[in-house]
């Protein structure tokens, strides 16, 4: 089937470059001769029939804006069958012959489940700050919030060495301790606690009283939320070191922000080659960065819980501290 009017979504959690995707996707499907329309507010947009054209000037002025101009939801009625079907009745009413799924492994797996059910082409864009996309090395908006979580720890750093004291700071991530990991690394911290690697306190505060008596007076330890909550392990810090622990909970400024150039220009190449791939027959698939190239990912891999390999990244945190 000759595809003709594409339309493009933003679903789950918003990563700064989903704008600058939706902007590739609107301008290169419409050099394509495609028609290319915006659906609001993710899937809930398609059960809701919230949907609008969009040309060449609706996405004028949003390369550098973070957050996405379609609005982004968490759609739990999209997991029914019951809203499924609308959300097909939408699509088969406007004449849509394929959607591009802005998003990250939640949207990929809705995406999949509806492309099996109701086979309308379905091809995914890799956005998510968690970087957390298997078979995927960088999805878009990671690069962004790593920098934005970064230069709050370097600020937080300034405080802690000068009054010598300890921090606990959380960053994202419900179940990738992707940020975490980038971040103590790039941040010079002394240790980290996320999701995939078991919680040793007893030994993070053997360390910090051990460096005290060295004369090392400052600690950031990076805690991914999905691990636990800054505050409770800043007390239990306290509890057992005796020594003075603050907790600093980063949050969703991690979400927002202009677009960093890496995450800008991702979304823009994948912008093309996902309009590309949605012509060109191809469908249940995401795209996204691998070892340098833009790849292909069957959603069915892409869904799977991502590996992260700490090990060595963990050994070389902390011999540099
Ligand atoms: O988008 C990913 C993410 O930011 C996770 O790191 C975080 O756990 C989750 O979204 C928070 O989602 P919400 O804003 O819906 O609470």
């Amino acid at each position: 089937m000759a595809i003709k009017k594409i339309a493009v979504l933003t679903t789950g959690g918003d990563a700064p470059g989903m704008n600058p995707a939706i902007r590739s996707v609107v301008r290169y499907g419409i050099n394509q001769k495609l028609e290319v329309i915006g659906v609001f507010r993710g899937w809930w947009g398609l059960i809701n029939e919230e949907l609008k054209p969009l040309n060449h000037r609706s996405v004028s002025g949003i390369i550098g804006q973070g957050g996405t101009i379609l609005k982004t939801a968490r759609c739990p009625e999209f997991r029914t069958e019951e809203g499924q079907r609308r959300a097909f009745d939408t699509i088969k009413k406007y004449n849509i012959d394929g959607l591009i799924v802005i998003g990250g492994n939640g949207s990929f797996a809705a995406a999949h489940d509806f492309y099996k059910k109701f086979n309308i082409p379905c091809l995914g864009i890799a956005a998510s700050i968690d970087n957390d996309v298997n078979g995927i090395d960088y999805t878009i908006g990671t690069d962004t919030a790593v920098n934005t979580a970064l230069d709050a720890i370097d600020k937080i750093r300034d405080t802690a060495t000068s009054m010598e004291r300890i921090f606990v700071v959380e960053v994202m991530g419900r179940e990738s301790g992707f940020i975490a990991l980038t971040v103590a690394l790039a941040g010079g911290c002394e240790d980290i606690i996320i999701p995939e690697k078991e919680i040793n306190l007893d030994a993070i505060c053997h360390d910090i009283v051990h460096g005290n008596l060295i004369g090392k007076m400052s600690w950031i330890i990076i805690v991914a939320e999905g691990a636990g909550k800054a505050e409770d392990i800043a007390k239990k810090i306290t509890d057992i070191t005796g020594l003075e622990t603050r907790a600093v909970v980063l949050g969703h400024v991690q979400r927002g922000g202009s677009p960093t150039a890496f995450s800008r220009d991702l979304a823009l190449h994948l912008g093309k080659i996902a309009v590309d791939c949605l012509v060109s027959g191809k469908t249940d698939i995401a795209v996204g960065l691998a070892c340098g190239k833009i790849i292909e990912v069957p959603f069915e891999v892409a869904i799977q819980k991502k590996e992260l390999k700490i090990e060595n990244l963990y050994k070389l945190i902390k011999i540099l501290t």
